[in-house]
Formats: C-alpha cells, sequence, structure tokens
C-alpha cells in the first residue's frame, strides 16, 4: 500500500515510525517531513498547508491512505480535498475539525450540551472585552478564538495583563484574524491530563493517557512552549475517572457534533483538568497531540494502520485498539533560546533506535550525511519501560548520548508524575 502522511514534525516522525510495522506498506511519503523524518519515509517538499499541491500529489501516486496530522490542513479541508478525488484519509473534515479550529464554537458546543468546562464569555470588541475585566475574577484566562500556534491562551494573574491580552489579540491582531474574538474563562486548578481518542463519529477508542510539560524550565516556570516532554500513561488518570470521563466528556462530545451535523471522525484530542468538582475540558485538538504521540504509539500495541483505516470507514468497533501496561517518557531537546529567539543549523549525531527507545526527529535538515538542527523543537527522546521510573531513566540515558551542542531540554519530565505515584 501507498501511504502519505501530512505534516514534518516529532509527532509525525511518531505517526510514520508506527505505520512502517505494518508489512501492507510498501511505500511510505512524508509531506513535507524534515531531515529526520527522511530516515524512514521518503519526504517530498511540499508545505502542509498547501491543500492543492498535497491533493495533486495524492493522485499523480495513486495513494492508497492518507493520514492529516497537523491542525492547519486539517481546518483548511485537506480531508475533504483528498476524499473528494476518492483518496480515503484519517482525519476530520473541515465542519468537523472547527472543534479546534474555533475556541467560541467549542466553548458554545460544550454549554448547548452540557459538556463541563470553565464558564467563559464571548467577545467581538475589545471595549466589551476590557469593560468585562474591570470585574471579572482574577485570576482569569484570555484565548483567541482561532489557532495561533498554540500560543492564543494567556492565564492573567492581574487585571492589567488580562486587558494588554486583549489588547493584543484584538486591537493589534497579533494573531491576525484568529484574535477578532475571544473567550475569557474561569481560571479552574487541578492536574491535567492529555486523552488522545480515536473515533469514527460512533464509537469511542481512548488511547493510554498522557501528561504534557508544557512550560520551558524546570519546575514549570519560564515561557509557555508546545510542549518540552510528556509521560504516559498518567497517573491522576485512574480507571474512576476515566469511565466519569467517557460518560461526561468523550460520548456527550461524540453525540454532540453528531447533532450538529459535524461528525468527527479521527483522533479527538482532549485536555482536560481534574478540578475539585470533576473533570473539565480546557480544550479539543482535531488531531494527535505533540508530543503526547511520542509516548502514546510507542505505547500501542495493536496495528496502527489498521485502527486509522476502520476510524476512515466507520467500522472502528470492529476494531482491536490496545495498549500495553508499560510505561513511557518523552524528553523534548530543544534549540537554545526556544520558546523566544534560538538558531539553527547546528550537527547533530544520534544514538541508534533500540527496544527501550527511540529519538522522533521534530526540526532537522539534511545536508549530505550530516543531519543539522532547524527549529525549535528539535527531537524527543522516548524511553519505553515496564513502568514510570525505568522509562524516565531510559529517555535521559538516551538524552546523554545526544550530541547537539545547541540544545537544551528539562531536567525533570516525569517528575510530578513520579511523585503522584508516591502519595
Ligand atoms: P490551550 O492552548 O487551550 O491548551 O491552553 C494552554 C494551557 O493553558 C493549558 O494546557 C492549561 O495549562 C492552561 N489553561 C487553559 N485554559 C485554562 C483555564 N480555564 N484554567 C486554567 N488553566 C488553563
Ligand atoms: N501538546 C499539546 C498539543 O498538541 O496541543
Amino acid at each position: 500500500m501507498k501511504i502519505m502522511v501530512v505534516g514534518g514534525g516529532g509527532r509525525e516522525h511518531a505517526i510514520i515510525k508506527k505505520l512502517k510495522e505494518n508489512p501492507n506498506v510498501t511505500e511510505l511519503y512524508a509531506l513535507p517531513g524534515n531531515g529526520g523524518i527522511a530516515a524512514d519515509a521518503i519526504c517530498v517538499d511540499i508545505g502542509a498547508k498547501d491543500i492543492p499541491a498535497i491533493v495533486s500529489f495524492a493522485k499523480e501516486k495513486a495513494i492508497d491512505f492518507a493520514v492529516v496530522a497537523p491542525d492547519d490542513p486539517l481546518v483548511l479541508g485537506a480531508v475533504d480535498a483528498l476524499n473528494e478525488i476518492g483518496i480515503p484519509c484519517f482525519g476530520p473534515e473541515a465542519k468537523a475539525a472547527i472543534i479546534e479550529g474555533s475556541k467560541v464554537f467549542s466553548k458554545n458546543l460544550m454549554k448547548k450540551y452540557n459538556i463541563p468546562t470553565a464558564s467563559y464569555e464571548v467577545f467581538t470588541d475589545s471595549a466589551s472585552a476590557l469593560a468585562y475585566l474591570d470585574t471579572a475574577p482574577i485570576p482569569t484566562v484570555v484565548k483567541a478564538d482561532g489557532l495561533a500556534l498554540g500560543k492564543g491562551v494567556i492565564i492573567a494573574q492581574t487585571r492589567e495583563e488580562a486587558k494588554a491580552a486583549v489588547r493584543s489579540m484584538m486591537e493589534d491582531k497579533q494573531f491576525g484574524e484568529s484574535g477578532s474574538r475571544v473567550v475569557i474563562e474561569e481560571f479552574l486548578t487541578g492536574p491535567e491530563v492529555s486523552v488522545l481518542a480515536f473515533t469514527d463519529g460512533h464509537v469511542v477508542r481512548p488511547m493510554v493517557s498522557s501528561m504534557d510539560h508544557k512550560r520551558a524550565l524546570d519546575n514549570d516556570e519560564g515561557l509557555n512552549t508546545g510542549g518540552m516532554g510528556t509521560i504516559a500513561p498518567n497517573p491522576y488518570y485512574t480507571p474512576e475517572i476515566a469511565e466519569e470521563c467517557m460518560k461526561t466528556i468523550f460520548l456527550p462530545t461524540i453525540d454532540a457534533m453528531n447533532k450538529e451535523g459535524r461528525t468527527f471522525k479521527g483522533c479527538l484530542y482532549f485536555g482536560l483538568m481534574l478540578t475539585e468538582n470533576g473533570p473539565k475540558v480546557i480544550e479539543y485538538n482535531c488531531r494527535f497531540g505533540d508530543p503526547e504521540t511520542q509516548v502514546v504509539l510507542p505505547l500501542m500495541k495493536s496495528d496502527l494502520l489498521t485502527v486509522m483505516m476502520a476510524t476512515a470507514n466507520g467500522t472502528l468497533a470492529d476494531a482491536e485498539v490496545e495498549f500495553s501496561d508499560g510505561a513511557a517518557c518523552c524528553v523534548i531537546v530543544a534549540s537554545k533560546g526556544y520558546p523566544a529567539k534560538y538558531e539553527s543549523g547546528f550537527e547533530m549525531k544520534l544514538p541508534a533506535d533500540s527496544a527501550d527507545g527511540w529519538i522522533y526527529v521534530a526540526g532537522a535538515k539534511r545536508d549530505g550525511d550530516r543531519l543539522l538542527s532547524a527549529g525549535g523543537r528539535v527531537l524527543g527522546v522516548t524511553g519505553i519501560a515496564g513502568d514510570l521510573p525505568q522509562a524516565i531513566q531510559k529517555a535521559y540515558k538516551r538524552v546523554e548520548k545526544v550530541e547537539f551542542e545547541n540544545g537544551y531540554c528539562r531536567s525533570d519530565i516525569g517528575a510530578r508524575a513520579l511523585k503522584a505515584l508516591q502519595n
């Protein structure tokens, strides 16, 4: 089979490595992929947002099955366009991807169908938002409506900070049209859990839970990033909480999308906060998380391609979706300076993959035989073991073997989870 994966980061590398386990995969393309992914797939220089070029490539190669991984092409309708020329795809259509593409849409959906989430107000002009902030409870959370490269959420500790966020989103258009509407919501507290779930619009098959580490520095200090590391499973996510989430969040969400005529097929990402008043939705994503995928897929025992095809054709109820009882830890190695200013082009030497861990490349270029860093998050170094303490140890041991002088990583990925396990 000829398979094509749209995207070019660590998440896509994890998807590609997993797809390759299926012996029926004879040709595997990544659009655009990256210098590290090139070891596992044929990289084609087509940007993930260039829908016309993606469609013509798929047609020319007679691709049998496509996986659209990043949010942008999903929201822009890549799956719709590929389906139109008869190519089956893993991923939601644009009308369902809106669950991530518009926070106003997702908040209104949750309100309408009684799905637990932070209480909120929507504003379409800055004057009303600023007036509301004069009396709103503090801290508060200001969110740009549309996609903003993961930077559209500001947790404001003071009124002034919240107002500055509104001004930069709505008046200075920091995120362009994404900030023309904002959501201002209640600040929630509690452990966060990421749950990725396969769904074909009929059934939901959650994957093993995980925990992201969003801040750049140890002890959750420093700037927010796309994610500096993950562990799975998340010890806060007990079987009882999983059952509650299925009843109060996962199934109601699938139902709600069906009722709205926006059936969701693909991977639905539930960003949850376990509050004193029960689990609540912090955000939905219409795709696999990055770097959650780098710990979730290595623990998947079932065949990914089979599950993805069943998801796309509506037969997920008959598919086996199983995960191992082990644990995984992924430590992101980023360029020094990330998420602010950083430099690229540093040569890297990576240890070989082995049974207890491997490296997913998120940002790299090839220069002949040399692998050069390219981008903010560069590597995802994953350790796999029977339990979390060992998985963490294995990931960090592998990090020590990476040669990349401009790289940095957090030294405490998984520490919070270990503490939770000890309590
Ligand atoms: P998002 O981009 O929606 O994932 O938000 C980024 C991060 O902001 C989340 O992972 C949470 O840590 C935090 N966050 C978002 N919404 C809230 C909220 N209502 N209360 C507290 N923290 C939040
Ligand atoms: N790791 C968070 C995300 O993928 O949105």
